[in-house]
């Protein structure tokens, strides 16, 4: 009995030590983001995913109509004024930095409406 849980407690130590997503048999994680657009900004504007993580955009208005492109996902969905939720998921399959634009016309500030999405490597 003392012999048997001697061999078995090291690796469970182990594996408690290992950071989540590190195991090669865990899954692909779906990361979920509410997201408010409003003039002239996205909250969160910065969303960080590891690469391979699907990613869930659930988005609304808290104004007029607004829009959400990442033009390196080829991501692009028009979020309407009134509140209504919409959303759109893609699988972060790149890694680095991708800008988030507005991109329906919001008024004076739309140019400057932007965020970014973060996608780090995979810890294999
Ligand atoms: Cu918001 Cu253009």
């Amino acid at each position: 009995m003392r012999k048997r849980l001697l061999g078995v407690l090291p690796w469970t130590v182990v594996l408690g030590l290992l950071p989540a997503g590190a195991a090669p048999s865990v899954p692909e994680a779906t990361q979920r983001f509410e997201v408010t657009a409003s003039r002239y900004k996205f909250d969160p504007a910065r969303i960080e995913v590891r690469q391979g993580d699907v990613v869930e955009l659930v988005l609304r208005s808290a104004d007029t109509d607004h829009g959400l492109a990442i033009k390196a996902y080829a991501v692009k969905v028009a979020i309407p004024k009134g509140g209504e939720t919409v959303g759109v998921s893609f699988v972060a399959s790149r890694v680095g930095t991708f800008p988030i634009e507005c991109s329906e016309y919001c008024g004076s500030g739309h140019k400057r409406m932007k965020g970014e999405i973060v996608v780090t490597e995979k810890v294999q």
